[in-house]
C-alpha cells in the first residue's frame, strides 16, 4: 500500500530535489515551477533503437477455445466469418495492425504433425492432442496462412521437434516456401516443380507462404521433451544443419527455445552449445501467476490491494528477465546479434473464470491486466535494442487475451485497449526516459516469487513497484508517451519535459475505471473503454498532466 503521508512529503521535497538534480545534471530542463508528485524526462538525443512492431505480436494455440470457436467458426457458421475465420477476430486484429502471429503452440506444437492440417478438410484426421483434447484439424496450415493474410500479419511457425524428425521440419519449410514454378535441377535433368510446392498448390496455394520466422521447438525444457540445455543444443545443431533456401526469399529467422522465466543458466548453456550456428532470436517465456505462492493460480476477478500490487510488481520483474537473458546471451554472442523473442507473456490465473468446460485456460481480464499489459509493453520498448519480438499469450479465449468469444457472443478485453492505445509506438524510435516518482512497497513480497512458467521461478523479490512507469518513442515531430499509474487511490500529477525540445500540442487517451476489478463480458462489452485524456495546456514548453489512479495513458505529443 502506498504511504500517503510519505507521498505528500515526497511531493514537497524529494521529487522536487530529484527534478532539480536531473535539471542540473543535464542542463536541458528548466526547474519545475509547480509542485508535482512526479517528473517525466524524455531525452530525444538518446535514442535506444527502433521499436520493432513485432513486440506487439500474438500467439494462437490449439488449446481450449482459442482456435475452435475463438478464431475458427467454420465456413457454414451463422457467426459472421471470412472463409471460416471469425470476422470480429479479423476486424480486431486489423484494427491493431497485428504484425505477427505465432502458431500452432505452445505445448500443442510439440506433438503436432503439420501434414494432418493440409488437404481437403473432410479428409483430415482427428487426433488426440496435447492439453487432453481432440483436434479435428479443420484449422490447419492453409487456414492459418489465410488468417495471417487477411490480417496483414507475418506467420511465425513453431516446429515440432519433440515428436517429428528433422526431415519433417525442413519439409515443412519446403511445403511453405518452395516456389511452385519449375526450378532448375542438376545436369541432365529437366527443370521440375518441387513436389511439396505442387502439393501446396493442389491444396489451394500456388504462391509460397514465405514464412521467415521458425521456432525450433517450444519449451523443450518441459512439454517440448524435458531436455537439458546440452541435449537441446545438440538437437538445434541437427535440426538446423541444412534447411532449404529459395531464391529471392529472405533468409529464415530461426528462433531457439529459451528459458523458463529467469533461468539464465539455460540460456547461457544453450547459447554456448549453438554458438557455431547462432539463431536470429532467443525465446523466453514469462508468465505472472495470479498467486504469490503457486503458479497458474489466484483469481482473475477476486483480489485484494496487496495482491494487486504484488502481481504488478512481479509482472514488472520482466525488466530483470530481459536483462538477465541479455547478459546470458551475451556470454557467447559478444556483439549481441541475437535478439530476445519473448514469445509467451501475460497473467496466468486459476480456473475460476473459464468461459466453459471446453475453454481450457480461458480467463477473464480486468483493468489490473490492462495495467500489467501497459507495464510489460513499456518494458519491451525501453529495451528496444534487445527485443526482436514478443507474443502475448494468448490473443483470444485464453490467458491474457484481447478478445473473448463464445458462439455468437464476443467482447474486447481491457488489454485490447492497451494494444490499440500503444500503436503510436510501433516502428518509432525508443527514447531514454526517466520517471521520478515515489515507489509503492509490495507488502507481501517474498523471497521466492512465483514467476517463470510451469514451475515456480526462483526469482529475486520484487519488493517495490514503480509509482509511475512508461516509455517514449519518436516518429518525426510526434512523440508517443505511455504512462502507467498503478496507485489504486491516488492520482499522480507529473511534470513532463522533453530535453532540448518544446511541447507544442498534446492529445491523448486514457484507460481507467472506477474499480480496478472492472472488466468486459458478453453482457457488458463496454464496461472498460478508453476515453480522451484530460490534458492541461503545455506551459513553457512543458506539460503538467494528472494521471488518474490505476490508469494507463497514451499521449501524442507534437514537438515544436
Ligand atoms: O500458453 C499456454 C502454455 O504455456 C503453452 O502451451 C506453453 O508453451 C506454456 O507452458
Amino acid at each position: 500500500m502506498p504511504n500517503t503521508s510519505r507521498r505528500r512529503f515526497l511531493r514537497d521535497t524529494t521529487l522536487a530535489t530529484a527534478a532539480t538534480a536531473l535539471a542540473s545534471r543535464t542542463s536541458l530542463f528548466a526547474q519545475a515551477a509547480t509542485q508535482v508528485d512526479a517528473t517525466i524526462r524524455v531525452f530525444p538525443a538518446e535514442p535506444i533503437a527502433t521499436i520493432q512492431p513485432e513486440i506487439y505480436g500474438h500467439f494462437l494455440e490449439h488449446l481450449g477455445g482459442v482456435i475452435y470457436d475463438g478464431v475458427w467458426v467454420g465456413e457454414k457458421s451463422k457467426i459472421a466469418n471470412v472463409h471460416g475465420i471469425r470476422k470480429a477476430f479479423l476486424d480486431t486484429m486489423q484494427a491493431i495492425k497485428a504484425p505477427v502471429i505465432r502458431w500452432p503452440g505452445g505445448c500443442f506444437a510439440d506433438s503436432y504433425d503439420w501434414r494432418d492440417g493440409i488437404g481437403p478438410r473432410d479428409k483430415r484426421p482427428q487426433r488426440s492432442a496435447f492439453w487432453d483434447q481432440e483436434d479435428s484439424n479443420a484449422y490447419g496450415v492453409h487456414e492459418f496462412m489465410e488468417t495471417c493474410k487477411l490480417i496483414g500479419a507475418e506467420p511465425y511457425l513453431a516446429a515440432d521437434i519433440r515428436s517429428l524428425p528433422a526431415r519433417d521440419f525442413y519439409q515443412f519449410v519446403e511445403y511453405c516456401n518452395a516456389p511452385s514454378t519449375p526450378l532448375e535441377l542438376g545436369p541432365e535433368q529437366a527443370p521440375g516443380i518441387n513436389s511439396l510446392a505442387a502439393l501446396r498448390a493442389k491444396n489451394g496455394s500456388p504462391e509460397p507462404f514465405h514464412v521467415r520466422y521458425w521456432g525450433v521447438g517450444n519449451e523443450v525444457w518441459g512439454c517440448g521433451g524435458n531436455q537439458t540445455p546440452e541435449e537441446y543444443a545438440g538437437e538445434w545443431r541437427r535440426y538446423t544443419t541444412w534447411i532449404p533456401k529459395y531464391e529471392g526469399q529472405e533468409p529464415l529467422r530461426l528462433i531457439a527455445c529459451g528459458a523458463n522465466g529467469s533461468d539464465a543458466r539455460w540460456t547461457a548453456a544453450v547459447m554456448k552449445g549453438i554458438a557455431a550456428k547462432p539463431p536470429f532470436g532467443f525465446s523466453t517465456h514469462y508468465y505472472t501467476s495470479g498467486d504469490k505462492d503457486h503458479f497458474a493460480a489466484g483469481s482473475a476477478l477476486k483480489f485484494d490491494e496487496p495482491q494487486y500490487y504484488d502481481l504488478l510488481a512481479r509482472a514488472a520483474y520482466m525488466d530483470n528477465i530481459i536483462l538477465e537473458s541479455w547478459a546470458a546471451i551475451g556470454e557467447t554472442d559478444h556483439e549481441h546479434k541475437v535478439k530476445i523473442v519473448m514469445d509467451e507473456w501475460g497473467a496466468w490465473y486459476g480456473k475460476d473464470t473459464e468461459l466453459g468446460p471446453h475453454y481450457n485456460l480461458s480467463q477473464q481480464s480486468t483493468m489490473r491486466d490492462a495495467l500489467l499489459a501497459g507495464i510489460t509493453l513499456d518494458i519491451f520498448q525501453r529495451h528496444a535494442d534487445k527485443m526482436a519480438m514478443a507474443n502475448v499469450a494468448q490473443t483470444i479465449n485464453c490467458l491474457h487475451s484481447l478478445m473473448l468469444a463464445e458462439g455468437d457472443q464476443f467482447t474486447l478485453t481491457p488489454t485490447f485497449h492497451i494494444f490499440k492505445m500503444y500503436m503510436g509506438h510501433m516502428g518509432g524510435t525508443s527514447l531514454r526516459t526517466e520517471f521520478a516518482a515515489d515507489a509503492i512497497a509490495n507488502s507481501i513480497a517474498q523471497v521466492t516469487l512465483v514467476g517463470g512458467n510451469s514451475t515456480a521461478g526462483a526469482i529475486a523479490p520484487a519488493r517495490t513497484l514503480a509509482g509511475l512507469s512508461g516509455s517514449a518513442s519518436l516518429k518525426g515531430r510526434t512523440l508517443t508517451l505511455s504512462v502507467v499509474n498503478p496507485h489504486l487511490h491516488e492520482a499522480v500529477t507529473s511534470e513532463i519535459a522533453i530535453a532540448g525540445r518544446t511541447i507544442a500540442a498534446v492529445a491523448g487517451t486514457v484507460l481507467v475505471a472506477a474499480d480496478v476489478h472492472a472488466h468486459n463480458d458478453f453482457a457488458h462489452p463496454n464496461e472498460v473503454a478508453t476515453q480522451p485524456a484530460r490534458i492541461g495546456t503545455p506551459t513553457g514548453g512543458r506539460l503538467f498532466h494528472t494521471f488518474p489512479p490505476a490508469s494507463v495513458t497514451a499521449l501524442t505529443i507534437t514537438l515544436a
